[in-house]
């Protein structure tokens, strides 16, 4: 299934968790530097669009673009590998949380580099070693998380294609938007339902690696087995679980 045909199925719940957390989105402002105007690809409902700045948005799932709240930045329907602008547009542009559902996430990075003067990319590390085990919810629950990332190009060769550095950036404990680390101190937040329709992981894992991690995550939590495995993070306020910047 095309990323944009998952986002029309798994969509339509998108903003009952998923927002702008401001101290990501002071990162990624922060990086834009003085760009006036900005294209944000994958762009979604809309969430880390910077308010005083001219956005345009790309985003090829209908279902997402219906939900930009009004009076969101006018929003193109194409997707990354094929962007459909003329060399240097804009000041800027950037991708959200967007990159891992690209089909040539390599296309899609040159495609921004082509039609702007400067990238910023939110994305995650997943090729790094140990990543797996980074996360007790990967590490202790859901080892399917691995084969979603097999193929996909690393880091390193994201980066590369853009000449890109990178910067990593720590999940706060109490992040506001609803990503698949956004709770890794809240373990709760994996039982409700709604929380991860909010996140295509789980979706894309299948029902029966869904329940048997929530049965399983479940149980742990009851028996104080969580706690006692995990009990390092209690006195974390962020975390470092692969979560990247790419500037180019
Ligand atoms: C997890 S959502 C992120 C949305 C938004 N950037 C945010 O931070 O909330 C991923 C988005 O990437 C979009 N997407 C999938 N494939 C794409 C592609 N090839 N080009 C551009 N966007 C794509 C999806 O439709 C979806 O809206």
């Amino acid at each position: 299934m095309s990323s944009a045909r998952l986002y029309d199925s798994i969509g339509t719940t998108y903003t009952v968790t998923r927002r702008t957390e401001p101290r990501i989105a002071a990162r990624i402002w922060a990086a834009l530097g003085d760009a006036r105007s900005i294209l944000n690809v994958g762009a979604g409902t809309g969430s880390y669009e910077p308010p005083d700045r001219d956005v345009l948005a790309v985003e090829p799932s209908e279902v997402m673009r219906s939900q930009r709240p009004a009076g969101a930045a006018p929003c193109v329907a194409a997707v990354a590998e094929n962007l459909p602008f003329a060399d240097e547009s804009f000041d800027a542009a950037m991708a959200v949380a967007s990159v891992h559902h690209w089909q040539d996430p390599i296309a899609g990075l040159r495609e921004m580099r082509r039609v702007a003067r400067r990238v910023v990319v939110f994305t995650h590390d997943s090729s790094a070693a140990g990543w797996r085990l980074r996360f007790w919810l990967t590490r202790d629950y859901l080892p399917e998380v691995a084969n979603l990332m097999d193929g996909r190009p690393s880091l390193t060769e994201l980066a590369s294609a853009i000449g890109a550095r990178t910067e990593p950036v720590l999940i706060p404990w109490d992040c506001a938007d609803g990503f698949f680390e956004a709770y890794w101190r809240r373990p709760e937040a994996y039982l409700d339902e709604s929380v991860r329709r909010g996140v295509s992981v789980w979706a894309r894992v299948g029902p029966d690696a869904e329940q048997r991690a929530v049965r399983s995550l479940s149980d742990d939590l009851a028996s104080g087995r969580w706690a006692e495995r995990n009990r390092d993070l209690f006195d974390l306020d962020a975390a470092e679980l692969g979560l990247r910047l790419l500037i180019a």
